[in-house]
This record gives structure tokens, C-alpha cells and sequence, in this order.
């Protein structure tokens, strides 16, 4: 695989982002190598739990590719493409811990709040800039954001699309931890470590038991988040944006 990589170390299984160069801005080729290194993974009998983590220090994800998405019309947008991605953590049969350092923007966010616990370092920063670029978060941060945070704090984040740091996604709930940079991986490991001690099937059953109990109404909304963003794909506003992102990168 190109830009994912993956490691098993004892009961622990760690699933390395590594587009670096892109700041792992997350293309179609690398959300199809998330899926294939997590068929292999679910299929081991060994693994208790997940750490999904960058191996940039810097970049967590800086979200999904611009480039691509400004091609993407109402088509694409109702294959979910990104959504399955962040669904499949959720319902990844363990326990998976975002080990996130430095920006974790768009679906960098969404793929963290859809994993269960969440470790950040001191300068992480989390943000969906989605309404910026004249779309909107649907790879789970409509639906997730608020049964985190709240439902203010939700709004705020999605609809500012402001950058927050470490210390305010911890205030509001959005992080279970904030460590010094140099020391997340070793408390998701520490973490992974103390859940993988438990009962291997108790662990597994709580973990769909509580999303059971939170995700009653997912299915509807996994659609309503495809059917906005389908409206939005094909809107000009959506490619005015988009351009305009691109453009001044290019500069
Ligand atoms: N999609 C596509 N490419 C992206 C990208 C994205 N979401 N985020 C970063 N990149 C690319 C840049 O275009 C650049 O490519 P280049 O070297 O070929 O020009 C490369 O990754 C490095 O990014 P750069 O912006 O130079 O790094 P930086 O350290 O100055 O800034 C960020 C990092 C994360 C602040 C900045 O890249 C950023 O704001 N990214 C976009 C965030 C965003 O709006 N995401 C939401 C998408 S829905």
C-alpha cells in the first residue's frame, strides 16, 4: 500500500496514515487502502485494538482531498464515499484509539470523533472547514459532532468552520486526553494496553452495545448527510470555492 501502512505489536494493531507530502489529505486511493488494511486487520484474531495515528508528527489529516472533491458531483456524493470510511472505524469490532498530533481538519475530525477514545497532543488542532469550501461535513461530523460535545458546541464548529486547540476540544469533550506531542502514541498504547486486558468479547459486545445506544437514528442520518452533500456537490458556489482553494495553493 501506497499511503496507509499497518503494524501489529502483541494485541495491539496500529493503522499508519502516510501520505506526508499531502499533509494525508485523504484521496479515493487511500480511503480504498483504509478498507484493505481493515479487512485484514478484522480478520485477525490477535488484534484487541486499534490506534489509528499519522506518521507525520505535524498532520493528523489536513481533510479529504480538495482536488478530488472539487470533481466529485451528486453521484459521488450519495456513494458516501469518506462516510464509509469513518463508519467503518465505528464499527470496527474493537475498540480503536485516534492517536492524533497536529491538524486534524475536515475529516481529519470526523474520522477521530468516529473512533472511540480519542488522545491529542498539546498543539493538535481539530476544525471542519467543510462550509469554507461550500460543502458540508458528511463523513459522520453532522451526525457525530453533537453527541460529543453538545449541540452548541457542535453548531459552533460546524457552521464557523473555526480551528480549535487541544485544551477547548478537551474542554468540550471532543478529546478524552491531551498529552505533550512527544508522549501520544505512548498513552494510546497505554490505553490500548489496559483495554486489551479486559475481556476480549466484553470489550467487543460494550463497544456495539454503546453505539447501539447512541446511534439509533445513524442509518437516517448517514443518508441525510449523503443527500446534502449530493445538493451541494453540484452547487456553483461549491466550484467557486474549490477553485479558489486550489488556486491560491498553486500561487
Ligand atoms: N487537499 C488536497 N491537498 C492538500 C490538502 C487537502 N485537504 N491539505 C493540504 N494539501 C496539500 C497542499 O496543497 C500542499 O501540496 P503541494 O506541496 O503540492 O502544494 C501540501 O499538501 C502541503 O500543504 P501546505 O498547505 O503547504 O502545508 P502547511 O503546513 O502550510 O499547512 C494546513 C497545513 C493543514 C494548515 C493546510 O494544508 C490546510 O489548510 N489544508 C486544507 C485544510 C482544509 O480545508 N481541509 C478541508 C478539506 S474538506
Amino acid at each position: 500500500m501506497a499511503h496507509v501502512k499497518t503494524e501489529v505489536e502483541g494485541r495491539i494493531a496500529v493503522l499508519w496514515l502516510d501520505r506526508p507530502e499531502k499533509k494525508n489529505a485523504l484521496s479515493l486511493a487511500m480511503t480504498r487502502e483504509i478498507h484493505a488494511a481493515l479487512d485484514e486487520l478484522e480478520a485477525r484474531e490477535d488484534v484487541a485494538v486499534l490506534i489509528l495515528a499519522a506518521t507525520d508528527p505535524s498532520c493528523f489529516t489536513a481533510g479529504a482531498d480538495v482536488g478530488e472533491l472539487r470533481e466529485r458531483r451528486k453521484a459521488d456524493a450519495l456513494l458516501g464515499i469518506n462516510q464509509r470510511v469513518t463508519r467503518r472505524f465505528e464499527e470496527f469490532p474493537h475498540p480503536v484509539i485516534a492517536a492524533v498530533r497536529g491538524y486534524a481538519l475536515g475529516i481529519g475530525t470526523e474520522l477521530a470523533i468516529a473512533c472511540d477514545l480519542r488522545v491529542a497532543g498539546e498543539g493538535a488542532v481539530f476544525g471542519l472547514p467543510e462550509v469554507g469550501l461550500g460543502i458540508v461535513p458528511a463523513a459522520g461530523g453532522l451526525r457525530r459532532l453533537a453527541a460529543l460535545t453538545g449541540v452548541g458546541f457542535a453548531k459552533e464548529m460546524i457552521l464557523t468552520g473555526e480551528r480549535i486547540d487541544a485544551r477547548s476540544a478537551l474542554r468540550y469533550g471532543l478529546v478524552n486526553r491531551v498529552v505533550p506531542t512527544g508522549e501520544v502514541l505512548a498513552e494510546a498504547r497505554r490505553l490500548a494496553e489496559r483495554i486489551a486486558r479486559n475481556g476480549t468479547l466484553a470489550v467487543r459486545l460494550a463497544k456495539a452495545a454503546v453505539n447501539a445506544a447512541v446511534q439509533a437514528p445513524g442509518a437516517t442520518m448517514d443518508l441525510v448527510e449523503c443527500l446534502v452533500q449530493a445538493v451541494l456537490f453540484d452547487d456553483e458556489e461549491k466550484e467557486a470555492r474549490m477553485r479558489s482553494f486550489l488556486d491560491r495553493r498553486r500561487k
